[in-house]
């Protein structure tokens, strides 16, 4: 893992932003781009959105993917997961959200929607990106402590911290759904790249367990001390727990 630490929150998505779009740059070809849902991907897109709108960066390229959906949600709930992408981001950057790269929290049978989704992954190539975020207890997309290290996309439930933490997020209000359409980690392995940023206190003890702590399922960010290109962003408070912080200098 190439671990960067920067002074505050702002300075970290700048760098999260940055790295991203010089990934979507340097696309030669459509590529498989994966994106969180959460509060601290949203400084991130303000920033992407502000290159696309300044015309210093093209999404021409890129067939985007979610993470994650919460299970009886319809597209066009407010609290859902695709209707947080298309606002903070798609409709933003001017991509049209694909039924591909979607996940329908509605489907009738959510089992074979997590299957369906899962070949849509492998048919675009994988995720060359896959950004990601960290829940306080360690989990990446929805897969919630005791995940299987080689899952792939499936129907999961919901740990209560993780909808406790998920509440206060909905616009639309209301009870957070108990289960969620999730891609597996086995799927988040295969991506090309990986990208993580994490900000705040609340995330200091699972970024700790994600990169100095041993590869458990009780805490599934640590699979990615198994993938070869993992980035993690970090400001100084989520950074705090680390041990090693000094050897983490990430010049880039
Ligand atoms: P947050 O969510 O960005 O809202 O903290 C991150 C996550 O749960 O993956």
């Amino acid at each position: 893992m190439r671990v960067a630490i920067f002074a505050s929150a702002d300075d970290a998505a700048a760098r999260t932003a940055e790295l991203i779009a010089a990934e979507i740059a340097s696309l030669a070809a459509p590529a498989a781009i994966a994106f969180p849902t959460g509060r601290t991907p949203v400084a991130v897109y303000d920033r992407l959105a502000a290159r696309a709108a300044e015309g210093g960066l093209s999404f021409g390229r890129v067939l985007p993917f979610m993470l994650d959906e919460y299970a009886g949600l319809p597209p066009d709930h407010p609290a859902s997961f695709n209707a947080f992408l298309r606002r903070h981001l798609f409709d933003r950057i001017g991509i049209a959200a694909r039924r591909e790269g979607l996940i329908r929290g509605d489907a009738a049978d959510p089992e074979a929607e997590a299957l369906r989704y899962e070949a849509e992954i492998a048919r675009a190539g994988g995720f060359a990106l896959c950004f990601l975020g960290i829940g306080d207890n360690g989990h990446i997309a929805f897969n919630e402590p005791g995940s299987s290290l080689g899952s792939r996309s499936r129907l999961r439930r919901l740990t209560r911290t993780t909808m406790a933490a998920n509440a206060g997020e909905q616009d639309g209000a209301g009870t957070v759904p108990d289960h969620a359409v999730t891609v597996g980690i086995g799927t988040i392995l295969e991506s090309r790249k990986i990208v993580l940023l994490a900000t705040g206190a609340a995330k200091a003890d699972a970024v700790a367990r994600m990169i100095e702590g041993p590869v458990t399922a009780m805490c599934p960010a640590s699979a990615l001390q198994l993938h070869p290109r993992v980035r993690v962003v970090l400001d100084q408070a989520a950074a705090a727990r680390l041990r090693r912080s000094e050897d983490y200098a990430d010049p880039a």
